[in-house]
């Protein structure tokens, strides 16, 4: 069974009350409950990870070399500036979706730019919680080769 990582970064611990006008009212784990019912619907395995810190994201991208067929990941503001994060993937080489709950290209200036966007299979932005399930259902297709 193909297994997916899903993972969160900074601040996206808090959604549920983290300005809720622009990134909605579910808990992370409210989201992670959704999204394990679309990986079940799917017939794939799911793992969660959240973290605030670099470093620890940095990490578990690459433990999932020997874990995951993919990640879905929403790396909050290090979207913009980690080219840490954005070297991890690529030196991975496993496919990943860019995820946001909120549309980033109709914000501020700053988070219009994307610096993981590059790297990644896809990026999907501006659906809230289901940004996460088509993001899975994009990788999916896509580890199944049913995108080619
Ligand atoms: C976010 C968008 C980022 O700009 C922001 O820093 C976040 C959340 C989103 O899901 O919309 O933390 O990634």
């Amino acid at each position: 069974m193909l297994r997916i990582l899903v993972m969160n970064g900074p601040n996206l611990n808090l959604l549920g009350t983290r300005e809720p006008e622009v990134y909605g009212t579910q808990t992370l784990a409210e989201i992670e409950a959704m999204i394990a019912g679309r990986a079940a619907d799917l017939g794939v395995d799911v793992m969660f990870f959240q973290s605030n810190h670099e470093g620890a994201l940095i990490d578990r991208l690459h433990d999932a070399m020997g874990d995951a067929d993919g990640v879905v990941f929403n790396p909050g503001a290090y979207t913009h500036y980690s080219y840490a994060l954005r070297d991890a993937i690529s030196s991975t080489g496993l496919p990943v979706v860019e995820v946001h709950l909120s549309d980033i290209s109709s914000r501020e200036e700053f988070r219009a730019v994307s610096v993981i966007a590059p790297v990644c299979l896809a990026q999907i932005a501006g659906l809230g919680a289901e940004s996460y399930t088509k993001g899975l259902d994009t990788l999916v297709a896509h580890v199944r080769g049913e995108d080619r």
